[in-house]
């Protein structure tokens, strides 16, 4: 008797991005409706983290990078930031063993010189620790803004001497914080915003959009599930006609 594959097996998505990014949204709105301050939403959240983090590698996904502070979240209540910059560490200092056994390379985009000079090391210690492990590349966009990140590409080029003339996409990418890490095939946002918030407005340029209603802690498996199952019936055409199509 041959068995069915089971509903979470990647046997059932024949199409597996290489690269998903996820705005993690909704963990305020979490805490809040359950009457809990918003940093047990942002707790809940890294507690989620964790368990798409094993999807990702279980469905055979290559990259996932996940936004998880903006150049605009600066903006709000000192305890809050305070708040999200201990998790950082929290993470760093109880997951990176595990982290790393998993095979798990660690990067960061965004700037860490407004970080301050302690959890600035323990990012760069992590990205150290990990970087040659191949199995699930986890990029952490933290102090991450879209539009830093080409001001910054600018800045780099000119500081460079680069010639106008050379520059082009490939160039660009090159200097981008994301260098060396194919565009994002999919990009998740959760809470059911319809904004893009600065995040990867560069690399996004063909990504395929799924935003779901569900908080970021509530997000599961099986909502990433969903996710890939949507992606698989995109056609993805860049500009060009469809495979499919052949008469014109
Ligand atoms: C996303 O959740 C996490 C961060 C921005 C750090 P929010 O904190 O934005 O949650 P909501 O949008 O207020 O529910
Ligand atoms: C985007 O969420 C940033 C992160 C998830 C880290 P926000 O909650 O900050 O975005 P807006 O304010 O709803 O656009
Ligand atoms: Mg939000």
């Amino acid at each position: 008797m041959t068995s069915e594959p089971p509903t979470n097996s990647p046997d059932n998505l024949p199409k597996v991005p290489t690269h998903i990014a996820i705005v993690m949204d909704g963990n305020g709105r979490w805490a809040a409706s359950r009457g809990l301050p918003r940093l047990a939403g942002h707790r809940a959240g890294t507690e989620n983290l964790r368990r798409i983090i094993r999807a990702c590698v279980d469905f055979n996904i290559k990259i996932l990078t996940i936004y998880a502070f903006s150049t605009e979240n600066w903006g709000r209540p000192s305890e809050e930031v305070e708040g999200l910059m201990m998790i950082l560490e929290d993470v760093i200092d109880k997951e990176l063993d595990e982290l790393n056994a998993e095979g798990v390379q660690l990067r960061h985009i965004g700037r860490l010189d407004q970080l301050n000079q302690r959890l600035r090391e323990k990012v760069l210690h992590a990205v150290e620790t990990t970087k040659n492990n191949s199995k699930l590349t986890l990029c952490i966009a933290w102090n991450y803004g879209g539009r830093d990140e080409i001001i910054c590409a600018i800045k780099h080029m000119i500081k460079e001497g680069v010639d106008p003339e050379e520059i082009d996409e490939d160039r660009v990418n090159r200097y981008m914080f994301t260098a060396g890490i194919p565009d994002p095939d999919l990009l998740i946002r959760t809470s059911g915003e319809m904004r893009i918030s600065n995040f990867l407005i560069w690399q996004s340029a063909y990504s395929e959009w799924y935003i779901t209603p569900t908080l970021w802690p509530d997000f599961d498996r099986e909502e990433l599930q969903k996710a890939l199952q949507a992606y698989n019936q995109r056609d993805r055409r860049f500009g060009k006609l469809s495979t499919a199509c052949d008469k014109v």
